[in-house]
């Protein structure tokens, strides 16, 4: 195995100067309208990617081929209706060759071509390790079909304990689904990424999939219902959270609740402001993060 990626690293090498000049890897341009303002996140490097499924572009997501997993991931909340598709996960065809045309396609059955592999996460690096698939943009938050069988591609997510997964974290994107079909009356642009691990990173099973520490969200929604109930008041135009993935952690940004249940203990999510988010994000990436045009003063 070790040598199977070592002989598919060097091909790798080569061919990731080239991706950098396609226009769906590379440049948000062709998928501005996901971000408020046309305006992405300022503050984090990576590689852009407009995220194109049956050549339509459903959202952006910032990747990081290094840690084979994203930074962040942006898109546009539409009221969802019906079931969660049957997950099909799907790869970037684009990030192992840059001739390819941008559209993420459902995995072939094994064996998978070495440059896939050696470009992205693939599905055998989560089986059998202790995270589950922690979607950034989920596709609870959309309505059309496609816009959630999308969300089903492995640059869109991260490694996630099922404890954050189908505990705080499902309950925080139940509560902001809730909110905004409540008393968001236009669009709602949403921004989910990760806070990596100070020092000592962790990865999945194979050390090729790096693990975060906590994930972050935030929403902004400039056009708003005015009648908000109390324990709404702050929640408008902007709101934002940060949710743990590591019951070791220490408590200085998200607190833990010592009566939750077991399963999901240590896996909390705080609320807070944008403005608290982003000296969060501020503190561990040692840059200024803004996540939304003029924090999404909403002079709509
Ligand atoms: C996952 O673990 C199970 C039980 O140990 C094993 O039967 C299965 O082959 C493993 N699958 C992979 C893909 O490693
Ligand atoms: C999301 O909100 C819609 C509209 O209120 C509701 O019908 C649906 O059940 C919600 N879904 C979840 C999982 O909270
Ligand atoms: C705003 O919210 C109030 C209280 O929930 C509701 O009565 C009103 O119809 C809402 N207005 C709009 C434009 O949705
Ligand atoms: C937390 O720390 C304990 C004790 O060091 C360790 O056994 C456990 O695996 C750690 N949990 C995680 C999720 O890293």
């Amino acid at each position: 195995m070790t040598h199977f990626y070592t002989l598919a690293m060097g091909i790798f090498a080569f061919s990731s100067r080239w991706a950098l000049t396609v226009s769906d890897v590379g440049d948000f341009a062709p998928c501005l309208h996901f971000f408020y303002r046309s305006w992405p996140l300022k503050g984090l490097a990576g590689t852009p990617m407009c995220q194109r499924y049956n050549n339509l572009y459903h959202f952006a997501t910032l990747y990081s081929r290094q840690r084979r997993s994203p930074w962040f991931s942006a898109y546009l909340y539409t009221v969802p209706t019906g079931k969660r598709p049957t997950p099909c996960w799907k790869f970037e065809p684009q990030l192992a060759y840059p001739e390819a045309n941008g559209n993420m396609i459902p995995f072939p059955p094994p064996p998978l071509d070495p440059n896939v592999v050696e470009s992205q996460a693939v599905e055998l690096d989560y089986i059998n390790s202790t995270y589950s698939r922690g979607h950034l943009n989920p596709s609870l938050h959309h309505q059309q079909h496609e816009d959630r069988s999308s969300t089903f591609t492995l640059t869109n997510v991260v490694p996630q304990k099922a404890g954050s997964n189908e505990g705080p974290w499902e309950k925080l994107e139940q509560t902001v689904n809730k909110t905004l079909e409540a008393y968001c009356l236009g669009k709602a642009y949403i921004v989910t990424g990760i806070i990596p691990y100070q020092k000592d990173e962790r990865w999945l099973k194979n050390h090729r999939v790096a693990v975060p520490e906590y994930i972050w969200s935030a929403y902004c929604c400039p056009n708003f219902n005015n009648s908000l109930p109390k324990e709404l008041q702050n929640a408008f135009p902007t709101y934002a959270a940060i949710g743990r993935n590591d019951p070791n952690s220490t408590e200085e940004i998200v607190p833990v609740c010592k009566t939750a249940k077991k399963q999901f203990m240590g896996y909390d999510v705080r609320k807070m402001s944008l403005a608290t988010l982003e000296m969060y994000l501020k503190n561990r990436f040692n840059t200024v993060v803004s996540v939304f045009y003029e924090q999404c003063s909403g002079s709509q």
